[in-house]
């Protein structure tokens, strides 16, 4: 589905709106066509009321010698063309609106299916709020344009020649007398839009914008917390620092806007005053008064539709300048570089996993988050790691099923670059368990399944008993068939990770990945999920994060990271006797769980 419109990002501003607009060619020309025709059709009127004039002045002073039939006829002329106006520019729409739906669907598809393929970790860094408002707002403000914006851009475009050719052909001298007026009007409306500074300043102005939204969601979603721990005023002063900059950007965007638009507003609405005195002029000297006289007429009733018509430009031209600044936006994402695929791919003939040299840095940080870590994973094996907040350990784990490339060094599923197989390949090879868990608004045995859609219910619910969540589960209002997050029904933290232990243990990868997978439990359900997992981890290759040094002490090799650096490895005999950062860890583990019991003892 890979679409023109994802293959030429690098067009921008109008061009790129357009572009957009022309993927869906076949209902865009009909209905650039329609609205030009009704746009033309839009003049008749003020041709027949020029001769309906001209024929009225001609009858003067004796208006009962007047062609009443002739003025029926022009009557219904009128009314053929208000009606030909609007049937045209209702077929625009309907072309329009095909076209507008077409590409909105055609976009949204694009955009969903990349960001499928850019890799998983960039999707938590940007955040699915932003994402949401991207594929909602922006994508949708597209269609906006193309339904009815572009009919009235086209249109707005048409009317201009139009109107000059009327202008000009009616009486030269007063034509160019508005034709002044018409380009006064758009000096001014380029000077207001067209230039790099205006372009700047929306961009600011969208920009102030969009964190001061960023910045209310965050302040309303965490007030609970903010509440908590008596934090509203802190927490308020980072919402009222963005309202303040927006503040300051807004008033002088709006005073930026001020001389420009109202010369606009002035001129555009007073095209007389370029007619009027010319008319004068021209009356005074002309020999022939009565032929003049429905002409200038005629430029009187006119002015209006100058008006209308430059005001029409203008809020196309206002209009347009947001949604570029959305595509823009859209544009960013599309051009993240999708995960590589290989192009041979290849199969691992074991489940081992080595990094060597990986370096990685995040794309808005400084340093790197991991430096030269080299190690083996071994198939049949435990793989520990332990070590500080912020050591870099997550990171080490999501580079594993790639939801980030690594920046240097690479990483091998049995003998082989990970970048060689293929992400589907090598996701259905590894099962996980993060850190954060995230449960579908659906069914506990649907988000159990999710792995495996093909699991029997005696599997699904063996998976939750091995992961225990069975219990808790039977006590949910429909058990299995609860839909979580719905009507009061909310998992604690502890649980969530519970049903991803089963979902992983229902997939049942030859890799298993747990970062903190029982962080939440209390040590009673921790120790069963060790039992469990025991059975699910025989021949497979584990690498494990976990804050309890009692978890790991039975692995097969532990990995000490610090500040981003792998500093020792050994299994827990050897790092307790090697004295060195372990060792350290260790004893004060050993300190901290003594106290507890110490504490016990005494109660
Ligand atoms: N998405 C991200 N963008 C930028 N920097 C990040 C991102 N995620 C983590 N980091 C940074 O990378 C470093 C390592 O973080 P990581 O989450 O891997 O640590 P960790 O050892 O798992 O910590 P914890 O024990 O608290 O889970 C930290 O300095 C962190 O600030
Ligand atoms: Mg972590």
């Amino acid at each position: 589905m890979s679409t023109k419109t994802k293959q030429n990002p690098k067009k921008t501003g109008m061009s790129r709106l357009l572009q957009l607009a022309c993927t869906k060619k076949h209902f865009i020309i009909p209905a650039i066509i329609l609205s030009a025709l009704a746009s033309i059709a839009s003049f008749i009127p003020y041709i027949v009321i020029f001769e309906i004039l001209k024929e009225l002045l001609n009858s003067l002073p004796d208006l009962s010698a007047i062609n009443a039939e002739k003025l029926i006829a022009y009557g219904w002329y009128a009314f053929g063309g208000v009606v030909a106006n609007v049937l045209l520019y209702f077929g625009a729409l309907c072309f329009s609106h095909l076209a507008a739906f077409g590409t909105l669907y055609q976009l949204k598809v694009n955009f969903a299916t990349h960001l499928s393929r850019i890799p998983l970790g960039i999707h938590v860094v940007i955040g699915s709020g932003k994402l949401r408002k991207i594929m909602d707002d922006n994508i949708e403000k597209i269609e906006t344009f193309i339904a009815h914006q572009l009919p009235d851009l086209v249109a707005a475009l048409v009317a201009p020649i139009v109107m000059i050719t009327i202008l000009m052909s009616y009486h030269w001298g007063l034509g160019l007398a508005a034709m002044v007026g018409i380009l006064v009007a758009f000096y001014l409306q380029v000077h207001l839009y067209g230039n790099d500074s205006a372009k700047e300043m929306m961009g600011k102005y969208q920009k102030s914008l969009e964190d001061m939204n960023n910045a209310t969601v965050e302040y309303i979603r965490g007030i609970s917390v903010v509440k908590a721990f008596k934090q509203t005023v802190y927490s308020f002063s980072r919402l009222h620092e963005t309202i303040k900059n927006y503040t300051k950007m807004v008033i002088p965007y709006t005073l930026s806007w001020e001389n420009s638009f109202s010369g606009f507003i002035t001129v555009v609405n007073n095209i007389y005053l370029f007619i009027v005195p010319v008319g004068i002029i021209i009356g005074m000297n002309t020999n022939d008064f009565n032929a003049f006289l429905p002409k200038f007429l005629f430029y009187i009733i006119f002015v209006p539709a100058i008006s209308s018509t430059m005001m029409k430009i203008m809020y196309v031209s206002s209009s347009g300048m947001q949604i570029i600044h959305g595509v823009e936006v859209m544009d960013n994402i599309l051009e993240i570089p999708e995960l590589e695929e290989p192009k041979n791919q290849k199969l691992p003939s074991d489940y081992s996993i080595s990094f060597e040299n990986v370096s990685f840095r995040y794309n808005d940080s400084e340093t790197n988050a991991i430096s030269n870590i080299s190690f083996t994973a071994k198939q049949g094996e435990i793989t520990a790691i332990v070590g500080a907040s912020g050591g870099g350990k997550s990171t080490i784990a999501h580079l594993i099923p790639r939801f980030f490339d690594v920046s240097d060094g690479k990483i091998t599923l049995g003998n082989i670059d990970i970048k060689q197989i293929s992400t589907e390949k090598l996701m259905d090879n590894i099962s996980f368990v993060f850190q954060d868990v995230f449960l579908f608004k659906q069914s506990v045995k649907d988000n159990i399944a999710m792995s495996n859609p093909d699991a029997t219910e005696e599997e699904i619910i063996n998976s939750a008993k091995a992961a225990q969540c069975h219990d808790f589960i039977m006590q949910l209002p429909n058990g299995y068939d609860t839909i979580i997050g719905t009507r009061g029904v909310h998992l604690s933290g502890g649980e969530k990770q519970r049903i991803a232990i089963a979902r992983a243990i229902i997939k049942d990868a030859p890799v298993i990945v747990l970062d903190e997978a029982t962080a939440f439990s209390d040590p009673e359900n921790e120790h069963l999920i060790q039992k469990a997992f025991e059975h699910l981890m025989k021949g497979k290759t584990v690498i494990m994060i976990a804050h309890r040094l009692s978890t790991i002490q039975s692995a097969d090799k532990i990995l000490v990271i610090d500040n981003g650096k792998l500093i020792e490895q050994g299994n827990h005999k050897q790092l307790v006797e090697q004295n060195g950062k372990y060792a350290n860890m260790w004893r004060v583990y050993q300190e901290t769980s003594s106290w507890k019991i110490a504490r016990k003892e005494i109660v």
